[in-house]
């Protein structure tokens, strides 16, 4: 399977949620390059909880920053800077080590983690907030997906203004040339809204995921497989 840049049309929009769905149901790994709020615990760790998977499923965050706030000022705040630089070495370096395990018979590689058992394509990386989201004062989030290169899966609700949200979203990746696997909607069920965002914003809506009283390992796993099934055809 592929490599996907979990984004969404807003702050709070899924893309945690959905990134477990994906990375449960491909047996892959999980990466948040830039975690903006470390106080009320970070993205990995509840990816990590709700799907109870071990350590060679995630990769070590490149910012972690204290703030819940914009990365661009959650940064200040820590006298710290992102670079875009730093964040593409450590994505190069989490795909060479990928190869060299995945070429273990002939390349002995001095590391804990058994990459064996993954796929060395499989790997769910999730955005801070949404598309234009600065990082510093030069780059917004969409110029480090453009610069990964990898397709966007795009989060947004179900509910009336996402249309409007969706449809700019999309806009600005095709505006620079970031190719996109497909939409999810999460939220109420609204097949108005889901058929008017595939009509107009010419894209595939992936997964409706309803609103899920509780999140447990089944329904991740159900919504994931739905996802990657769609992805698939
Ligand atoms: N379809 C849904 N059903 C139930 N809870 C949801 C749903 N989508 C999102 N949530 C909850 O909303 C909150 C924000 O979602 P999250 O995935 O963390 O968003 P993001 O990563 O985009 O900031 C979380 O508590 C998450 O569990
Ligand atoms: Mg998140």
């Amino acid at each position: 399977m592929d490599s996907f840049f979990i984004s969404g049309t807003d702050t709070g929009i899924g893309k945690t949620l959905i990134s477990a769905m994906l990375l449960l149901a491909s047996g892959g790994r999980y990466w948040k390059p830039v975690q903006s709020g470390t106080i009320e615990g970070t993205d990995t760790e509840t990816v990590r909880k709700l799907t109870g998977l071990g350590d060679g499923h995630f990769e070590k965050e490149s910012y972690m920053l204290e703030q819940p706030l914009s990365p661009h000022l959650s940064a200040q705040i820590d006298n710290n800077h992102i670079h875009i630089g730093t964040i593409l070495a450590d994505y190069e370096n989490i795909q060479t080590r990928g190869r060299k395990h995945a070429n273990a018979d002939t390349d002995a590689v001095a590391d804990t983690i058994d990459y064996n058992s993954l796929p060395l394509k499989s790997f769910i990386i999730e955005g801070a907030g949404g598309l234009l989201v600065p990082l510093n004062e030069n780059d917004l989030v969409i110029d480090l997906i453009a610069e990964i290169g990898i397709p966007v899966i795009l989060t947004s609700r179900s509910t009336l203004g996402t249309i409007n949200h969706t449809l700019l979203s999309l806009e600005a990746l095709r505006s620079r040339n970031v190719p996109v696997a497909g939409v999810v909607m999460s939220g109420p069920f609204n097949p108005e809204n889901k058929k008017a965002i595939e009509t107009y914003g010419r894209v595939k809506v992936l997964a409706e995921i309803p609103v899920l009283s509780e999140i447990v390992k089944p329904d991740l796993l159900l919504f994931g497989s739905r996802m990657l099934d769609a992805l698939r055809t």
